[in-house]
């Protein structure tokens, strides 16, 4: 007992049960370099105060790089008994240079220790969620521009409503995760204050320089409330429920993926290179990437919602509670960077079926809504009456299994006497695209500046 690092008023060593649930180097060696970081920072600042001397801090600097050495070689060997990262990393360094190692942990405590190496990480972990959405936004802007023009219908329900264009519909990928970006540069500005030297809850008596800490390791300052400052979770559930909703936007991309792949739609092809055969069914081309982004939302969610149940209900300050806090955080960064990955793969990898899209975009009534249009516009009808008597034009078409382009002008002056010959060339569904030109339509013309502007907005 008298081995562990605060073994002095213990006996006896824990039940190998206790060592065993307590311990989370399995998991928080992942927070090494953060560790090993922060340490330098602090060893600096104790000797900058007269607290150490500047060649205790000089040997301290110089053994913890010899342990980053260690770790990235990977041999390194990582104790269960020293229960987690920051006692591993400091045991090491009583090893390699002795006396000074013991003086490392003057004025802080692993509470304020663990919160700042675990918003290092969190901080590490949202600049490369903004750079892996940034890269995807990328991918699709792409492929927008090259599908501008492609007709495609728009659905509600599911159901087929008016036309847009491929590139139109990638488009609202581009803004959702341009929104996630923002999710993630707002906790990242939220995050960025050093809990160092806040110490176990109330503070310390040395005369630290925190501001000296929070700068080296760049945060824009101190946090303001020491007991605060070791409780504070939130902004690795910020991170969770950025993510979670960054992973639902995947996972929607990921059902229409699904859905455009299948033989009833065939919108777009995804090569050999992201699809899987069926062991029994030879003519199948599975999208697996697809429904497994689909699926891995599902997984993201729960990391947010688990720890959410963690933080709930916690007096201040620190409880051990808290160290369920990484392992959610981990899954989470590993599970998403992968979804991203993937689904950027597909985006690059896809072929829209330009003539499939097109001949969908010709049933189901999609230019039912140009039709009551004209009647405002031509003949001054209110749109409600014109909505009534389109739908009346749809019944006759639907009941001759046909499009509303096919009924001649005889059959539809019999439901509305004063309509012309100058209906048709409104009726088609490449006029019914090229006119919804308000700002953000799908329109073409508004396509092509999307592009553009989203190049300009987010690449
Ligand atoms: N491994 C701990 C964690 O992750 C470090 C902090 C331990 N603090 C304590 N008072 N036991 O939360």
């Amino acid at each position: 007992a008298a081995s562990q690092m605060w073994g002095g008023r213990f006996a006896r060593g824990p039940a190998a049960i206790m060592e065993k649930i307590n311990a989370s180097i399995g998991f928080d060696k992942r927070l090494a370099d953060q560790d090993i970081a922060g340490s330098k920072a602090h060893a600096a600042m104790l000797a900058k105060q007269g607290i150490i001397t500047q060649a205790d801090a000089d040997a301290i600097r110089a053994g913890l790089d010899r342990v980053k050495e260690e770790i990235d070689a990977g041999t390194f060997t990582f104790k269960v008994e020293l229960e987690d990262i920051h006692m591993n990393v400091e045991a090491r360094l009583a090893e390699l240079i002795g006396e000074p190692a013991k003086r490392l942990h003057t004025g802080r405590s692993r509470n304020d220790q663990v919160a700042t190496d675990f918003k290092l990480w969190v901080r590490d972990a949202l600049d490369r969620l903004d750079g892996g959405l940034m890269s995807l936004q990328s991918a699709l802007i792409d492929l927008a521009e090259q599908n501008t023009d492609t007709v495609m219908p728009g659905f509600t329900h599911l159901q087929a409503a008016q036309p847009v264009s491929f590139g139109h519909h990638l488009l609202a990928y581009v803004e959702m995760f341009g929104r996630d970006r923002g999710r993630v540069r707002d906790a990242r500005a939220r995050l960025n204050e050093c809990p160092l030297g806040s110490a176990a809850l109330a503070g310390t008596p040395y005369p630290i320089d925190r501001f000296m800490t929070s700068e080296a390791l760049g945060f824009n300052r101190p946090t303001a409330n020491s007991l605060d400052a070791v409780s504070d979770r939130d902004f690795a559930l910020e991170y969770l429920a950025a993510a979670s909703i960054c992973a639902v936007h995947l996972s929607r991309f990921a059902e229409e993926i699904v859905v455009w792949c299948s033989a009833q739609f065939r919108f777009i092809k995804l090569s050999d290179a992201f699809t899987t055969g069926s062991s029994i069914m030879p003519q199948k081309k599975n999208p697996d990437a697809a429904e497994l982004v689909r699926a891995k939302s599902g997984r993201v969610v729960g990391t947010l919602t688990g720890l959410l149940m963690v933080m709930k209900g916690l007096p201040l300050a620190y409880s051990k509670d808290m160290q369920e806090d990484k392992e959610p955080v981990f899954e989470t960064d590993d599970t998403l960077a992968l979804c991203i990955a993937a689904t950027e793969g597909m985006v690059r990898d896809m072929q829209p079926n330009k003539a499939a899209m097109r001949e969908a975009a010709d049933r189901g009534f999609l230019n039912a809504t140009d039709l009551a249009d004209w009647l405002v516009r031509a003949l001054n009808m209110p749109f409600r009456e014109a909505h009534h008597v389109t739908g009346r034009a749809v019944k006759a078409a639907e009941d001759r299994r046909v499009g509303l382009t096919d009924l001649t002008l005889a059959e539809l002056q019999a439901i509305e006497p004063r309509i012309t010959e100058a209906v048709y060339p409104a009726l088609s569904i490449e006029a019914s695209l090229d006119s919804r030109r308000s700002f953000g339509g799908a329109s073409p013309v508004r396509v092509k500046e999307a592009v553009k502007a989203a190049r300009e907005r987010f690449l």
